[in-house]
Order: structure tokens, then C-alpha cells, then sequence
């Protein structure tokens, strides 16, 4: 018997939601009235425990500055030891308006103007953004592709970490777009190889919450030793609260930690707002059994969509995550059938299907030939979607 009702439509269409913007939506697909299966929020109510925290503050009218909660960092780290079995000292968790902004903070402190930060393409955006925008130069080490799934060239990666121009890996763990929760001796390969050549780490574990259960997320800090990293987590995609900028740094090394501490404060980030803290405990406390149902909902979504594709649609291939709700949609076999002059996956879905999907060139040029979905939905939504792209396709085909 399930508690949590997954199933429920709750209408974003007038809630500020990006997801939803109309405009946002024509942008980038050409038809405003284009269902969003794009930016990596999900269509499901936070755990209850959660709304009802944050109405109950609200209750209260005046919204002054909060005091600093002591409380956030003992909830985040007894959810550290349910979630990852992982035991942290509390001084090592500093919380961060954003991981965003923790990565940004952390390239000042461990970087310096000019250096190289090692990617593993195709990556997230704005990794690049923040990356150029510092000042520093995006090193990508692209991911292999075999089947349906990617890894890690080490080959290639261990090149990039032997230049000395190069001082920081920043790994997207578990990876978004390529789905993969990194096993713990590729994890360990990528400690050792840090270690020789005194590359430091910077890991962005926001998904790490929503690996799904047969697999493990190993936390990069966990095994990371004596060489220096910086782990993200967060309660953010979790719990679909990714409005409310919160997120926490894991820095074991102290000296790094303080920098880093000092750098936050030296750019007033060192503070939340009053809700972060009040939904961030509330979905810790609260949220666990409702993670679980949520993980076994996603990956029967998951499933359904990998089904649909191969009984249906084997243009289309989808590159199977191991956590999240987001994946890759291999569309290259498609891509010879589209019409002149764009061939444009995007604008074929939104415009043919009333589906608006995320480009896959937005991850970079690796990531061309793809689109990424958010399959973080209710399963009738993506049935309606399927038949959708299944009736646009094999009008294409009668085309051809
Ligand atoms: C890998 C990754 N890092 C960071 C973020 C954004 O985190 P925040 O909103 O806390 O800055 C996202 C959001 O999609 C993400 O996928």
C-alpha cells in the first residue's frame, strides 16, 4: 500500500514556475502550448511534512532575519547516515545557498584565474558558465559512449590531471545528463589518480539522493583520503523544493574549509533565507518514506519509457539512468527522417507532439543528437506524451 499519491495533478501553469512560462516554453521549442518535459523539476507535491512546515511559518506574518539553525546541520547529517551511511563531523558541513554557488566559491578557493577545471562532457550548462565566468578554462574530458550507457575515459582523464595547468576536477556525481551513479572503484580510480597528480575535487552530489535502490552512491568525500574535496548535497531535487536555494558543503580538510567559509562570507552568501532551513529540516526529518515511494514511481516511469521506446518508437533510445529523473534520449537515428532545413529534435517534438524536451546541445557539442526528458511526472502525462511522439514519428515515416 503506497502513502504518497504520485498520481495527483497539481496545475503549475500560473505558479512562477519556469517550467511553465509560455514564453520560455515558444523560446525554446516554437510552440508555446508545448507540454514542459524539460528543466529538472519534478510535477509532484513535496513530502507533506513539508508544506506543512512552511504554511505554518507563514502563519506567522513578520519574516525577519532567521537566526542561523544549529538544527539544519544535525538533520543533514543524520540524513547522511540514513541515506549514505555516512558518518560526518558536523564542522565539516557548511550550509550553502546553492550548489551553483557553493561550486562557484569553491573554483575561487581552490583555483586560480586562468587555470583548467576538468569536465566530464556532456555536462550540465552551467557548470561551463561558471566555470568561464571565473576566469578559469572548461578541460573536458568527454564521456565514452557504449550501448546505451556512458563511462568515464580514463585514459584521456588521466592526460588532463597530469597537466599542471589543470587543478581541479569538478564531478558531476551521480552524472547529469549520462544518468550514471559512478561505481565505488571507478570513484576510487579517480581518488588515486587525484591524489599522484594534486588535482583537487569538487563534487556536485545533487542527485546522490535519488540514486534508485539497486544501486550505490558512493559520497566522493567519503573515500576521498587526505587529498582535498569539496562534496554538494542537497535537499533540493529530493524533495522537488528546488525554488528554496539551499544546499551544504562536506569539506573534511580544514583549511579549505575555513577559506572557503571565508570566501562566503566575503561575498554575504553565508546566509539562508527564513524558508531554505524551515523546508530543508522538515524534509530530512519527515521525508524519507516518501523518497522511497517517489524512487519506486520514477523508475516504473523510467521503465515505461525505455518500454514504449523499443516497442514503438526504435528511433528513439533511452540512455537508462541509475538515479533521478532526468535521462538522455538518443535521437540520432531519428534525426536523417526530420525535415529540412533544422532537423531539430526540439523543434520536431514541441511542434509535432506538443512535447518540449531539453536540447541536447545545451550540454554541450557531446551532447548533440540528443535531448534530455524529465520523466519526474505522472505516468498518465508521459503515456499521453509517448503516444504523442509515437503519432508525430510514424507520420514521418509515411512521409519517408
Ligand atoms: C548537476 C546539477 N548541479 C546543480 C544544479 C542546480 O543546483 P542549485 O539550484 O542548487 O544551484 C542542478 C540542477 O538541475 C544540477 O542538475
Amino acid at each position: 500500500m503506497n502513502t504518497y499519491n504520485f498520481d495527483e495533478i497539481t496545475d503549475r501553469k500560473h505558479s512562477d514556475s519556469v517550467k511553465w512560462n509560455t514564453s520560455v516554453i515558444a523560446a525554446l521549442g516554437g510552440n508555446r502550448d508545448a507540454e514542459p518535459f524539460w528543466v529538472a523539476d519534478m510535477e509532484f507535491n513535496p513530502p507533506p511534512a513539508v508544506t506543512e512546515a512552511l504554511k505554518n511559518r507563514v502563519l506567522h506574518p513578520i519574516l525577519g532575519y532567521p537566526a542561523d539553525s544549529k538544527r539544519l546541520v544535525e538533520v543533514f547529517s543524520s540524513w547522511l547516515i540514513k541515506r549514505h551511511n555516512w558518518r560526518v563531523p558536523k564542522q565539516d558541513i557548511t550550509f550553502t545557498p546553492g550548489i551553483l554557488t557553493g561550486i562557484a566559491s569553491a573554483i575561487r578557493v581552490l583555483s586560480k584565474e586562468g587555470e583548467g577545471i576538468i569536465v566530464q562532457t556532456p555536462s550540465y550548462n552551467p557548470f561551463y558558465t561558471v566555470i568561464e565566468k571565473s576566469g578559469r578554462t572548461v578541460v573536458r574530458n568527454p564521456l565514452l559512449q557504449k550501448e546505451n550507457s556512458f563511462s568515464i575515459d580514463f585514459n584521456n582523464l588521466e592526460k588532463s590531471l597530469a597537466d599542471p595547468a589543470n587543478t581541479i576536477l569538478l564531478l558531476c556525481s551521480p552524472h547529469n545528463p549520462a544518468g550514471r551513479v559512478w561505481t565505488y572503484s571507478e570513484l576510487q580510480k579517480i581518488v588515486t589518480l587525484c591524489e599522484t597528480y594534486k588535482v583537487a575535487v569538487i563534487a556536485d552530489e545533487i542527485h546522490a539522493d535519488l540514486a534508485y535502490p539497486e544501486v550505490v552512491h558512493t559520497p566522493f568525500s567519503s573515500i576521498a583520503g587526505n587529498s582535498i574535496s569539496v562534496t554538494f548535497m542537497a535537499p533540493t531535487k529530493t524533495f522537488n523544493i528546488a525554488g528554496e536555494k539551499a544546499a551544504f558543503s562536506i569539506i573534511p580538510d580544514p583549511v579549505i574549509r575555513d577559506q572557503y567559509k571565508t570566501f562566503l562570507e566575503s561575498m554575504s552568501l553565508a546566509h539562508s533565507t527564513i524558508f531554505a532551513p524551515i523546508a530543508a529540516i522538515a524534509a530530512y526529518e519527515h521525508g524519507y518514506p516518501w523518497l522511497v515511494e517517489l524512487l519506486a514511481y520514477l523508475h516504473k516511469n523510467m521503465e515505461l519509457v525505455d518500454a514504449y521506446f523499443k516497442n514503438n518508437i526504435p528511433e528513439l533510445e533511452l540512455i537508462t539512468p541509475e538515479a533521478s529523473f532526468i535521462a538522455f534520449i538518443n535521437c540520432k537515428k531519428l534525426i536523417p527522417l526530420l525535415p529540412e532545413p533544422d532537423k531539430n529534435p526540439i523543434t520536431f517534438f514541441s511542434k509535432e507532439a506538443g512535447v518540449l524536451f531539453h536540447d541536447g546541445s545545451w550540454f554541450g557539442p557531446e551532447g548533440e543528437g540528443f535531448v534530455r526528458i524529465n520523466f519526474g511526472t505522472q505516468t498518465t502525462a508521459l503515456q499521453n506524451a509517448l503516444e504523442r511522439i509515437k503519432g508525430a514519428v510514424w507520420k514521418l515515416r509515411e512521409k519517408t
